[in-house]
């Protein structure tokens, strides 16, 4: 079995759904606490044992990859002025892993985007993070779905429950149970399904953990849901012809690409910093323990 290597993230999305932030800056560069988005999804790829990271990015979206490059300028003027820790701290992120990045030349899609990084991850399996989404978990979300590769040998898509009034929102796995923990064999898939047309209330998250014969499947995709080239369709293609495995992971996801999502993200994190946690668990016991607002 071959070993998973890369990732690809793709970060080509418009981000309509964060304007007027995201009219100049790209969505996966907002910061939850002190770090953007798109860091904490890095992390977790490093801290599951991954060696290289292909971001599928498009116009505009320069500032994810000079977030991850060495900036010479930067790091000499903090030379200078003595700045060891924040040197440190910077190029740390710079060290994390080795980024390729892919153009993806009109937003077409997000099956469109993987499919774009058929070249550089060639013919082994790969896990695909989406740059908005966050999986806070003991264990990360990406090792956990390596250690159920290990078992099961085929593709795998994380999924999380979710209300039955919103499975339009989702792509929707319908399986049925297996001897492992958590896991189901995939029987069918459908993106965004409109109400009662789906008893099923799994839905696809943003990890994925493909084999390269979907860059075939995709490629032979016609444009589906929104005139876009959708992944569910290529992932349904595959699991039919190889098997495919949806993974009920440990731990909560949030969809930092919607205000909400984002909001949340924001306060869970932020109680599980370090330094911050505490007094900011203070200032939120103090709103709910009824302050009115101008007492804030
Ligand atoms: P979203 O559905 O979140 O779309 O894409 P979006 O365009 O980024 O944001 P909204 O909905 O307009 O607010 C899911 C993931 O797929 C990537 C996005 O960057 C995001 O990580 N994507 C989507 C691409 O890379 N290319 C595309 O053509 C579409």
């Amino acid at each position: 079995m071959k070993k998973i290597r890369k990732a690809v993230i793709p970060v080509a999305g418009l981000g309509t759904r964060f304007l007027p932030a995201t009219k100049a800056i790209p969505k996966e560069m907002l910061t939850i606490v002190d770090r953007p988005t798109i860091q904490y999804i890095v992390e977790e790829v490093v801290a599951s044992g991954i060696e290289e990271v292909i971001l599928i990015t498009s116009a505009g979206k320069s500032a994810i990859e000079n977030h991850f490059d060495y900036d010479f300028q930067l790091d000499t003027v903090l030379k200078e002025k003595n700045k060891a820790r924040l040197r440190e701290e910077l190029n740390n992120i710079s060290n994390l892993i080795d980024v390729v990045s892919v153009r993806q030349k009109e937003p077409l899609g997000l099956g469109h985007a993987i499919w774009m990084a058929r070249n550089v991850v060639g013919d082994e399996p790969f896990l695909v993070l989406l740059g908005d989404d966050l999986v806070r978990s003991r264990v990360p979300c990406c090792k956990q779905m390596i250690k159920l590769y290990n078992r099961v040998g085929e593709a795998i898509v994380a999924i999380q429950r979710v209300p039955r009034d919103q499975t339009y929102q989702y792509g929707i796995v319908e399986g049925e149970e297996t001897d492992i923990d958590n896991t189901y064999r995939v029987k069918r898939m459908v993106e965004k399904p409109a109400p009662g047309t789906s008893d099923s209330d799994m839905a696809i998250i943003g990890r994925y953990l493909l084999m390269p014969e979907i860059f075939d499947l995709l490629g032979r995709t016609t444009p589906g849901y929104g005139g876009e080239i959708q992944l569910t369709d290529a992932l349904l293609a595959l699991s039919k012809k190889r098997g495919m495995y949806a993974y009920e992971f440990e731990g909560r996801r949030y969809d930092a690409g919607d205000k909400l999502g984002y909001l949340k993200a924001i306060v869970d994190f932020a109680l599980d910093h370090p330094a911050l946690g505490e007094p900011f668990r203070e200032h939120l016991e103090q709103i709910c323990n009824g302050c009115s607002p101008a007492d804030r």
